[in-house]
């Protein structure tokens, strides 16, 4: 896969993993439009990257899903990569909160249904280009979950699955599909947590490192130990990661 001259669609681009990501593509000489709910903050990152475009929109809300993808097909054309990243982890206790259906929308929505929703109604962009992929940005988590977030982990379990059997459906043609499993990495997310942190410009090298030699599944850092250590030793990598 090429790592230059791409038009890349970035979701949660303004902050975090996606904007280390935006930062190293378009050093790369790739043309970037970012999106995110915060239009300052869209606005606030394109600054420092010339050429980049922004455009707001809720992923939870299907209107804004909708005038998305209206605006990519009208503007970009010529979009070849689609970075599914943006992503929110609620924790919330089953038992102790049983009224936790917005909670739910929420997480699945912008961690699930969009990211399926914008593959599927950018597909015949991304099937118009010599070369294209779709990434996606799973997690860690999907090897084995945490007690504070039982939905947050059960999405990222689906991406990481949905991605797999994409990227079945697509042999053959142009598109391939990256899937993204971070450990730790240090952001808003995860400001809360104090050590064991990666920096998002450090994934971000990496990737785009894998990017270019087509390893479509990539288990960044520790990652990579914990998936190797669940085939060797599942309960215990159940127990270490129970109470992360
Ligand atoms: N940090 C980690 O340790 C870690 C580990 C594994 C996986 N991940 C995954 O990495 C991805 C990026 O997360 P991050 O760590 O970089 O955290 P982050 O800085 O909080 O980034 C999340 C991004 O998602 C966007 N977003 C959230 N809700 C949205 C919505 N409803 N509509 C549109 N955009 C929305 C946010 O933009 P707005 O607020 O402006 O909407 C923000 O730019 C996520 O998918 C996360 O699950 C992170």
């Amino acid at each position: 896969m090429k790592t230059s001259g791409h038009t890349i669609l970035i979701t949660g681009g303004a902050t975090g993993i996606g904007l280390a990501l935006a930062r190293q593509f378009h050093a790369q000489g790739n043309q970037l439009v970012l999106t995110g709910r915060d239009a300052a903050k869209l606005t606030a990152a394109a600054a420092s990257m010339p050429g980049t475009a922004t455009f707001p929109c809720n992923l939870s809300d299907p209107a804004s899903l909708d005038a998305l993808c209206d605006y990519m097909t009208t503007n970009h054309t010529g979009l070849s990569v689609l970075i599914n990243n943006a992503g929110i982890q609620l924790s919330y206790n089953f038992k102790d909160e049983p009224d936790s259906l917005q909670h739910i929308l929420t997480e699945t929505s912008v961690n699930f249904t969009a990211p399926l929703t914008l593959t599927n109604r950018l597909m015949p962009l991304l099937s118009g280009q010599p070369e294209a992929a779709v990434v996606f940005v799973s997690s860690a988590l999907y090897i084995a979950p945490k007690r504070s977030a039982p939905v947050y982990c059960a999405t990222k379990s689906a991406v990481h699955t949905f991605a797999k059997a994409l990227r079945y459906q697509l042999e053959g043609s142009g598109i391939r599909v990256f899937d993204i499993i971070p450990p730790l990495v240090d952001t808003a997310m995860t400001a809360e947590r104090s050590s064991g942190k990666i920096s998002p410009e450090q994934l971000a090298v990496t990737f785009i490192k894998g990017f270019g030699d087509n390893r479509y599944e990539q288990h960044i850092g520790k990652s990579r130990l914990l998936k190797i250590l669940s085939r060797i030793m599942p309960a215990l990598t159940d127990r270490m990661m129970k109470n992360g």
